[in-house]
């Protein structure tokens, strides 16, 4: 994962360094560093843990020098300690590293078979060692050029050289890598975001090609070193912003934004006036659809698997759903009338990256639903969904899951209307009930106090488990995935069926089972599931939607949420799910924005 940023300007970069390692922390928390170069001397600076502690080490010991690389690492190769945090130098070079060196062992005996030593256990150092051993032969840029050569995985490097103080190279294989322009100063980042304090003017390298910047200049090389020119891009406005205002952490903000965010969304893509949807330019013909397959990770993917009970439900459309990591190693059968539709809110998480690729190269028709529009996700598909969320920092994904589903609920209506599936009146019906969304999120948000006290019951739990049937499954895995990745606690989703074929084996007094059970056709059904876990000592909190269903004395925690067309139900279900995490989060004493081992973009595999 990690975040890469180097500067080469006029005037010292530490500052901006350290300003845009913060803006790319959630890539990786590990451990931080960057390097300067003065008087030909490189001066490295790092720390384990965030760039906070690397802010304070240079307050103390400033770095002096107008060009320089910084990082935040996600550990792959060695455990988050300095010795590991990059950059990684010798006399010669210092190199900043995202991705990974697939066949660093082989090159390291290789190297150390040479008397060559190494000092961390990372793949990085091999690149370090590489570049300086072809120093001493080449220039630095055919000396990078070499050395990529060598190499195997997906990457993307920066680097700068003490005998050449004015240089930076930059080098993307696999790994996203952005190049911006200002004044006397230019730069590159992981991502456009890390750049977008200092400049709106951006470049994107495309795989395998080198870039070398100067202060002054720019210049990219393809894969065989062939000089090649770069549109300059402008990027949009930020919507949404980055600091947490009067709230704790951003992840209650992006909660408590979803009303907002939802609304932004339906606003993009529905006439009101007209009762319309205005979603255009389909890839393929909507009467030649013959399959959708929705493909994401992680929450990305929870969305996925909610809109194939709609597309289903709606359509006439066949709809696969596929984990991107699954998904990019299987033995596929393309089909030219099929639309592949890639869901993230990132767009740069490599699983999900890799799959569009495999999708472009059998020449199918792809689609991404994405939040960052920049992204690379984005950038190569051809054709284009936004969720308009706007920024979402907190690496549990609330409000982007929301948007995720408010354009999937979109486009499964706009392509039901255009078969034929639905008639007008449903058509119109649906859109209005959808308008209806926001108000009904933020009745939602009122039950936080009740959340407060369920989440107490969850702080000695040993385990805990979710339970749902039809499209309350999906909300089940949602709400454990948000319990684990921020509490650390044992969360398992099942589809309330289920448990009867194994997992009723867990259930045991006292153990803490959230059955979702919205009034629609599994209503009863569901019921029936919980009374299972009652009878085995499962203590219940109970979500519904259903106004009638009376809270007896089985259920230790009842919540409702406001009652809304069916189809829009786990939109809303979802929310006390969110609130629910974040609070056991909070009484677990767990870092709520940055859980552990985590990082917001994955941008390895
Ligand atoms: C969710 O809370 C996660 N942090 C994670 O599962 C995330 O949704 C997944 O990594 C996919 O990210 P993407 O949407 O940026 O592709």
């Amino acid at each position: 994962m990690c975040g890469i940023i180097g500067i080469a300007s006029n005037k010292p970069v530490s500052i901006n360094i350290i300003n845009s390692l913060k803006k790319l922390e959630y890539r990786g928390y590990d451990s931080a560093g960057l390097a300067t170069l003065k008087d030909n001397i490189i001066n490295e600076k790092k720390c384990s843990g965030r760039v906070e502690e690397l802010e304070k080490i240079l307050f103390k010991t400033p770095s002096n020098g107008n060009i320089g690389i910084g990082h935040v690492r996600w550990a792959t190769h060695g455990i988050p300690n300095i010795v590991n945090a990059h950059p990684h130098s010798s006399e010669q070079v210092s190199v900043v590293h995202n991705g990974i060196i697939e066949n660093s062992d082989e090159i390291k005996k290789d190297l150390e078979s040479k008397g060559i030593k190494f000092k961390s256990q990372t793949d990085t150092e091999v690149v370090t060692l590489l570049i300086t051993e072809a120093l001493k032969a080449s220039k630095p840029l055919e000396s990078v050029f070499k050395t990529l050569k060598k190499l195997k995985g997906s990457f993307a490097l920066g680097i700068i050289f003490k005998n050449f103080s004015n240089i930076i190279i930059g080098a993307r294989r696999g790994s996203p890598l952005a190049v911006g322009y200002s004044k006397n100063e230019n730069y590159i980042g992981s991502d456009s975001y890390a750049l977008k304090s200092m400049t709106n003017k951006i470049s994107y390298l495309d795989d395998g090609e080198l870039c070398v910047l100067t202060k002054d200049e720019v210049s990219f090389y393809d894969s065989r070193l062939k000089k090649v020119n770069k549109k300059i891009l402008t990027m949009s406005e930020n919507e949404g912003s980055t600091d947490k205002g009067e709230y704790k952490h951003f992840m209650i903000k992006e909660i408590v934004e979803q009303p907002l965010t939802v609304k932004n969304c339906i606003d993009e893509y529905v006439d009101s006036l007209k009762k319309n949807i205005n979603i255009v330019n389909f890839p393929i013909e909507p009467q030649k659809i013959n399959k959708i397959i929705l493909i994401g990770c992680g929450t990305a993917y929870n969305s996925c698997l909610t809109a194939k009970y709609w597309f289903e439900e709606l359509t006439s459309i066949d709809v696969e759903i596929d984990i991107a990591s699954e998904f990019r190693y299987r033995k596929i059968k393309f089909n030219s009338n099929n639309l592949y539709i890639f869901v993230s809110q990132s767009g740069e998480t490599a699983d999900t990256a890799a799959a569009l690729d495999i999708c472009k190269k059998n020449n199918v028709k792809t689609c991404s639903i994405v939040n960052v529009i920049e992204s690379t996700i984005a950038r190569n598909s051809d054709w284009v969904l936004p969720i308009h969320a706007g920024i979402e920092i907190g690496v549990a994904s609330t409000k982007a899951f929301l948007g995720q589903l408010t354009v999937l609920y979109i486009l499964c209506l706009k392509l039901a209307f255009i078969r034929k599936d639905i008639d007008g009146n449903n058509y119109v019906k649906n859109i209005i009930n959808l308008k209806k969304l926001p108000e009904a999120i933020k009745t939602c948000l009122k039950s936080e106090s009740n959340i407060q006290l369920m989440a107490k019951e969850f702080v000695s739990a040993k385990g805990s488990m979710f339970l749902g049937r039809g499209s309350s499954y999906p909300i089940a895995l949602e709400g454990a995935l948000k319990l684990k990745e921020l509490s650390y606690l044992h969360a398992e989703g099942y589809p309330a069926g289920e448990m009867k074929h194994g997992p009723l084996a867990l259930i045991e007094e006292g153990l803490p089972v959230i059955v979702i059970a919205p009034k629609d056709k599994y209503f009863e059904k569901t019921i029936s599931n919980m009374q299972e876990v009652i009878a085995r000592g499962g203590k219940i909190i109970f979500i519904t939607d259903n106004k009638k269903e009376s809270l007896n004395e089985n259920i230790r925690f009842g919540l409702r949420v406001p009652h809304v067309d069916n189809f829009l139900s786990p939109v809303l279900l979802t929310l006390p799910l969110q609130m629910l995490a974040y609070h056991v989060a909070l009484l677990k004493n767990c870092d709520v924005d940055k859980p552990r081992n985590l990082a917001k973009s994955v941008t390895v595999e």
